[in-house]
């Protein structure tokens, strides 16, 4: 394993989910074969990485508290949080490492209220559109970063 910090590799709502939504947007895995294939594809890369999905602002927000806290890089899917969470943004923006937002889906080619994220101006890069491949992508993306 590389000397460098544990990326965090957050996830927002419904995620916990994903097998019960559009399988035409979100793909077929489940979010714990999802998860999977992050760890793959971290350990692939020689990256450590610690995945986690929660429901609630109030529990990504602390996410992002410990991530600054701890230096740690993020990855970060703030799945619909991301089109109006001005708190997550300000939490991101505090954030002394790289962030990169991803979305399995993209947003910009979905409803027009998925066109704005508040996230993308605090973030180093959007990876979006390519399923769970835009985990790996993203981080493929940190590692060049750290
Ligand atoms: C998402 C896109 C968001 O618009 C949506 O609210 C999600 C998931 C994605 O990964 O494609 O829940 O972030």
């Amino acid at each position: 394993m590389s000397g460098s910090r544990k990326i965090l590799v957050l996830n927002g709502p419904n995620l916990d989910r994903l097998d019960l939504r559009d399988s035409l947007i979100y793909g077929s895995m489940n979010f714990a074969q999802l998860t999977d294939f992050i760890f793959t594809s971290a350990k692939a890369l020689d990256l450590n990485v610690e995945v986690r999905q929660s429901n609630s602002e109030v529990e990504i927000i602390g996410w992002l508290h410990e991530a600054a806290d701890g230096e740690n890089p993020v990855i970060l899917n703030p799945a619909a949080f991301t089109h109006y969470s001005y708190a997550i943004r300000d939490a991101a923006a505090m954030l002394p490492s790289p962030l990169i937002e991803v979305h399995l889906s993209n947003p910009l080619a979905r409803e027009e209220f998925r066109h704005t994220s508040v996230i993308s101006g605090v973030a180093q890069g959007t990876i979006g559109g390519f399923g769970p491949d835009s985990y790996r992508l993203a981080l493929i993306a940190m590692k060049e970063m750290i």
